[in-house]
């Protein structure tokens, strides 16, 4: 029966990240992906790193490439009542945001984790977690068509929102708080320039949207939908036409159309699960908890935990101590929940609920009495470019 200290299941930025940082403190691994190594390098998300999460791939040895191709962002833009106004990040905090791929960051971390010889195993089907609440929990899997069974010390879950290590903790062990959205963002990727070198949030009574990029040829726009739209009703062109309609025109003007690499349509979800932790298994990133994408948080609360579980991790195999293992889950839930109230207001300022004409009134209201008020604007930016940690890295 194979053996590893940690057995960490889920193949995204939570999982590599994770078996990076505790291969670099001694503490061995085995991660287990249901996706092919392809499909999971190809995955188009979200793309603005907290400097939390730089500092964190650099830490990793995952960070060389992301600082050579990555943009720094010193602000972004607010569009509202046919304006856009600037919020100064690096003026009101005096730190950035650094919009470069979640997909670059997998394949960045990948490519770390198999140079250090990491046991990644890709296709791993019908993974079962058990034991955790005993010294050594067992994983079983099927693989290249034959089942193997891996004992170990720790079971990480790190396989998101769907994965296998939530559902298999028991229902009334833990407690789980979740609100849906009556939209969607539909999403279309297009290799032509942003209209601006900043992104752009813009509330319109059409609908939010969003202008983001991935680089300064490569162009990521999302239009809110209705939940129930389906992507054969969205050609390209009509895309663009409703982008345009919804942005403050001196931006719709800059807008290059072009054809779509890429689109998709994702329902929004705030979710959170407590606690994180049940005996031996821990829960990390999208396993854990969800956001919805406005504000970009997901990445970067999925490093926040996981900073938090290898420190963990690697006091306990230093040492033999508890204390910060057992803490985990506290200690996580605090970051979680500040960026979980930060996303979900930033969704309810930006979108449309309803044809309600006194809530559209409430949003125009925040809105100028936030980009009148350095008080209010400070505490959007702290916010966005992320909240300070605790504990500087070991
Ligand atoms: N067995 C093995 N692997 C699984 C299983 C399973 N039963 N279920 C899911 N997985 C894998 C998925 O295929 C995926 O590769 O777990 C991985 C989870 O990765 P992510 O969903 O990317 O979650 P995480 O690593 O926590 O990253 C969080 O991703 O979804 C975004 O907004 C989110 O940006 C955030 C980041
Ligand atoms: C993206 O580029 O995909 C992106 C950027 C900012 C967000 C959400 C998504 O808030």
């Amino acid at each position: 029966m194979a053996r590893t200290q940690v057995a960490i299941i889920g193949a995204g930025p939570s999982g590599l990240l994770l078996s990076q940082l505790l291969h670099q403190h001694g503490v061995d691994s085995v991660v287990l992906e249901r996706r092919s190594r392809e499909y999971v390098a190809g995955r188009i998300r979200a793309g603005v790193l907290e400097q939390g999460t730089v500092d964190l791939l650099v830490q990793a040895n995952a960070g060389e490439r992301m600082l050579n191709e990555r943009l720094v962002h010193d602000g972004f833009a607010l569009g509202f009542a046919g304006k856009s106004f600037r919020v100064d990040l690096r003026g009101l905090t005096g730190n950035a945001v650094s919009v470069y791929g979640q997909t670059e960051v997998t394949k960045d971390l990948m490519e770390t984790r198999i140079a250090a010889g990491a046991r990644l195993i890709f296709e791993a089907h019908d993974v079962s977690v058990e034991g955790f609440d005993r010294a050594h929990p067992t994983v079983h899997y099927s693989h290249g068509g034959r089942t193997h069974t891996l004992t170990c010390d720790f079971i990480a879950g790190c396989d998101g929102y769907h994965g296998v290590c939530r559902q298999s903790i028991p229902t009334e062990a833990m407690q789980s708080f979740e609100r849906i959205y009556p939209f969607g963002w539909l999403g279309i990727l297009a290799d032509v320039p942003p209209p601006a070198h900043e992104l752009i949030y813009s509330n319109h009574e059409r609908g939010f949207a969003l202008c983001s990029m991935r680089s300064v040829h490569r162009s990521r726009y999302y239009v809110q939908c209705g939940l129930d739209e389906k992507l054969e009703a969205w050609p390209d062109v009509r895309i663009w036409d409703e982008l345009r309609r919804r942005l403050p025109a001196s931006v719709a003007d800059a807008v290059v159309t072009g054809p779509s690499v890429e689109k998709s349509i994702a329902p929004l979800r705030s979710f959170v699960v407590e606690p994180l932790k049940f005996g031996r298994l821990f829960l990390v990133g999208d396993a854990g908890h969800i956001v919805p994408p406005t504000g970009a948080k997901g990445l970067n609360l999925a490093a926040a935990d996981v900073r938090v579980l290898y420190r963990a991790l690697a006091e306990y195999y230093r040492t033999g101590r508890e204390e910060l293992i057992d803490g985990y889950s506290a200690q996580c839930l605090r970051r979680i929940w500040k960026a979980v109230r930060f996303s979900w207001w930033f969704t309810s300022i930006t979108h449309k609920f309803s044809e309600d004409p006194f809530s559209r009134r409430m949003q125009l209201a925040e809105l100028d009495y936030l980009t009148g008020s350095s008080a209010a604007l400070t505490s959007v930016a702290e916010n966005y470019v992320g909240l300070p940690f605790e504990n500087p890295p070991i």
